[in-house]
């Protein structure tokens, strides 16, 4: 059975706006979540107009308690079948060089993994006493190997990767499936803050179609693209003087976000 009952957090930009858009059409219900209430609502009423039924709610996926009420009361209006944990955000060390500081790792933290588990862990024991359901998580190839100029990113979506493939396993037995996405570079407004090389980068669409055939599946991972989540997983094999003169070498910074 195709899902019918979607939760897309970060629904008003870049790849969770595009998931919403993919999976929108006749019989599925969206739910969107995401802050700009101005994007929320361009990606719901395009999503209306290819039939989808949609409901947004504007949250914080670092606030657990109103965020998780606001699951719980949708998830009894219409039991959530696929739960996509894109909303993520981007930081790194200053241009100047110097570490990123607590307030801009911090709040990378809260987004990217709590925000993540907030969004996930209200609504297992829904799942679980349902038999069904998937959840799909959105790491990054920075997860596999902590870039220099970028550690709490990096440590944030290894955090991600590791809640997943751990979750995959609880969960398996349940009848709920687990995807662990780990993208690398693809075209977004995030990527447009990051200065410095984008290797392998594809389109916002080519990624989309990527992750839409590995989640209808059900696939355990989705890695792409796999040159570089390799060379990733080299750096992190070789001696640690080796991979970290690598690391620095890949030289970026990410402008500030809204
Ligand atoms: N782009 C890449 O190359 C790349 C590579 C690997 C992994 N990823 C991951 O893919 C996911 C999507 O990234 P993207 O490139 O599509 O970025 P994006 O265009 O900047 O979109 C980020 C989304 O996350 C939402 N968000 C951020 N903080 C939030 C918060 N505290 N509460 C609720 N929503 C929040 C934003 O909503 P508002 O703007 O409405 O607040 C926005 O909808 C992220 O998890 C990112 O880490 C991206």
């Amino acid at each position: 059975m195709p899902p019918r009952t979607i939760l897309v957090t970060g629904a008003s930009s870049g790849l969770g706006a595009g998931l919403a858009r993919a999976y929108a059409g006749n019989g599925v219900c969206l739910l969107l979540c995401g802050r700009d209430a101005a994007r929320l609502e361009a990606v719901a009423q395009e999503c209306r107009t290819r039939g989808a039924e949609v409901v947004a709610g504007r949250f914080d996926v670092g606030e657990a308690d109103a965020f998780g009420a606001w699951l719980l009361e949708q998830d009894t209006a219409k039991p959530i079948d696929l739960v996509f944990a894109a909303a993520g955000v981007s930081a790194g060390t200053p241009q100047a060089g110097g570490p990123e500081g607590l307030a801009l790792a911090t709040m990378q933290v809260r987004t990217n993994l709590l925000g993540m588990m907030n969004t996930v862990e209200p609504l297992l024991p829904r799942m679980i006493a349902r038999g069904a359901g998937q959840v799909v998580v959105i790491s990054s190839t920075a997860g596999l190997r902590g870039l220099a100029y970028s550690p709490a990113y990096s440590a944030s979506k290894a955090g991600v990767r590791a809640y997943g493939e751990g979750l995959r396993a609880l969960l398996a037995p349940y009848g709920i499936a687990v995807t662990v996405v780990v993208p690398g570079f693809f075209d977004t407004p995030m990527t447009d803050r990051w200065k410095g090389p984008t290797p392998f980068m594809v389109s916002l669409d080519r990624m989309i179609a990527v992750i839409r055939r590995g989640v209808d599946a059900r696939r355990a991972r989705v890695v792409f693209p796999r040159l570089l989540a390799l060379g990733q997983q080299a750096a992190d094999l070789m001696p640690a003087a080796i991979g970290d003169r690598i690391m620095r070498n890949f030289r970026f910074h990410i402008e500030p976000g809204k």
